[in-house]
């Protein structure tokens, strides 16, 4: 289904990312693994999507909040995988805290990872986007974007950012014929989440659980086919923002 496609997926070492790296190589895309620390990690997924599902898989040491970085980064890939259309932008943080207590330094580094990574991804894929005449970008906000949480001001802040940046681009993007959408995931069972487990917020959940990584890469899947949506924000929530 998405065979001869390339597929960028940020924070793809772990977590949500690693389990979108794997759906979207499940489909047949190529994949390039953005991480920002764990080596060996990264490899391995890569080593993963070579063995188990036959595609071109290669990680790249990339910190996505910053802009120059971001662009050399872009321009290997290209070398090596000849194009992109396809770029997820899951990589984010948490740096949560009340709001009469945060450093400014917590909020930056916040935005600039959730926020402005996304945006520094999208500033350089969108040439090999148009040079294409198609393209794909997936968002990953989150329910905190949509209906905000306490203790987390910076992050949903961030989270909503996404939303409009995705709709912004979505809309400007359209005639050339690439889309834009985001996914607003709930609470997923990830290393981000460990120590969520007894958030009082889980009771909440319509559907009664924590969500998996692999439910949120399946949507991720749906989007990077579903070729007549664009600007929308999918929640994979088990319905707690609905
Ligand atoms: P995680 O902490 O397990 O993974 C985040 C990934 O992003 C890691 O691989 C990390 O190395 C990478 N990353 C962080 N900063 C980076 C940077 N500056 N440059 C490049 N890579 C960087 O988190 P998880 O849970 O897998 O989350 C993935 C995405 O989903 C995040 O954007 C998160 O905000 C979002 N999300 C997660 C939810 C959850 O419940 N786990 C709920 C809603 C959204």
């Amino acid at each position: 289904m998405l065979k001869g496609k390339v597929a960028i997926v940020t924070g793809g070492s772990r977590g949500i990312g690693e389990a979108i790296a794997y759906e979207l190589a499940s489909k047949g895309a190529d994949i390039a693994v953005i991480y920002s620390g764990n080596v060996s990690a990264a490899e391995q997924v890569c080593r993963k999507c070579q063995e188990v599902y036959g595609v071109k898989a290669q990680a790249y040491l990339c910190n996505v909040a910053d802009f120059e970085i971001v662009k050399q980064t872009v321009a290997q890939i290209k070398a090596d995988f000849g194009t992109v259309h396809i770029l997820v932008n899951n990589a984010g943080i948490t740096r949560d805290g009340l709001v009469a207590r945060m450093k400014e330094a917590d909020f930056d580094a916040v935005l600039d990872t959730n926020l402005k990574g996304a945006f520094h991804m999208i500033r350089h894929c969108t040439g090999l986007f148009l040079r294409n005449r198609e393209g794909c970008i997936i968002n990953i906000s989150s329910v905190s974007g949509l209906i905000g949480n306490a203790g987390q001001c910076n992050y949903a802040a961030s989270k909503a950012g996404l939303i409009g940046l995705t709709k912004s681009v979505a809309r400007e993007l359209a005639p050339k014929g690439i889309r834009c959408n985001a996914i607003a995931p709930g609470f997923i069972a990830t290393d981000m989440t460990q120590d969520q487990s007894d958030n009082p917020l889980l009771a909440q959940v319509p559907l009664g659980r924590m969500g998996t990584p692999r439910e949120v890469a399946e949507a991720v899947a749906f989007l990077a086919s579903a070729d007549y949506i664009t600007g929308e924000v999918l929640r994979v929530d088990g319905g707690i923002a609905m």
